[in-house]
């Protein structure tokens, strides 16, 4: 890691391994990415409720959440949203240092953002779950009345309409939504995460 000048780290006492202990598990971060509406923070939040039922310890990051205070300056050119994504790494960084369990559901369309995403995590935290569904479907989902702005023009740079989705690779989860049901998706999750995590 990179230091800045006059700038030291402190190291506590604690570090991230006496966390997960305390926590029973390890810590990973399962980054949700898909279109609008493919059902991105409905399968993390559901995925969220299990494993507190189960005594784990975790965190939705959503999209929506972080542009109302710790991104709330940033626009939706390219630049902020390659700006609104390393900002909420460094978070989520921050998040599985302390053993924490890190659910990210953001639309992050472009590979190159998401590949910085995976280089500021670290590749052994980082699980890329691509939350798949044909656009069409989204559509008819709307679930916020975007879709339709963006289709009159009234939103700008709306991906899947106006700006592109570049679907993952090879990610560590593929979630079709349209094909399987909300319980089927969470249980995939569930199992893959309680899988990564077992101390
Ligand atoms: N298998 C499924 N998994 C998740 N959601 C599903 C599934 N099948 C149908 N849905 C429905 O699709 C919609 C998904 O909406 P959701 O808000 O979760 O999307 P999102 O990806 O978070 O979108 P955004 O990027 O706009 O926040 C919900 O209305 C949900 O009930
Ligand atoms: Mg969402």
């Amino acid at each position: 890691m990179e230091e800045k000048k006059n700038i030291r780290r402190f190291n506590g006492a604690v570090d991230r391994g006496m966390w997960e202990r305390l926590g029973g598990h390890r810590a990973l971060a399962v980054w949700f990415t898909g279109l609008s509406g493919s059902g991105k923070s409905t399968i993390a939040h559901e995925v969220e409720k299990r494993l507190f039922d189960r005594g784990m310890r975790v965190k939705v990051f959503d999209g929506d959440n972080v542009r109302h205070g710790l991104c709330g300056d940033l626009s939706f050119s390219p630049e902020a949203r390659a700006e609104n994504t390393r900002r909420i790494a460094e978070m989520v960084k921050l998040f599985l240092e302390n053993g924490i369990i890190c659910l990210c559901a953001f639309i992050s369309p472009l590979r190159a953002d998401r590949e910085r995403v995976r280089g500021i995590i670290g590749p052994n935290d980082f699980h890329e779950a691509f939350v798949s569904c044909p656009v069409q479907e989204c559509e008819r989902r709307d679930t916020k009345g975007y879709y339709r702005l963006a289709r009159e023009g009234k939103i700008k740079n709306y991906t899947g309409i106006s700006a592109p989705y570049e679907p993952p690779v090879s990610p560590g989860l593929l979630l079709e939504t349209e094909k399987a049901s909300i319980d089927e998706c969470v249980e995939r999750v569930m199992a893959y995460v309680l899988k990564t995590s077992a101390l």
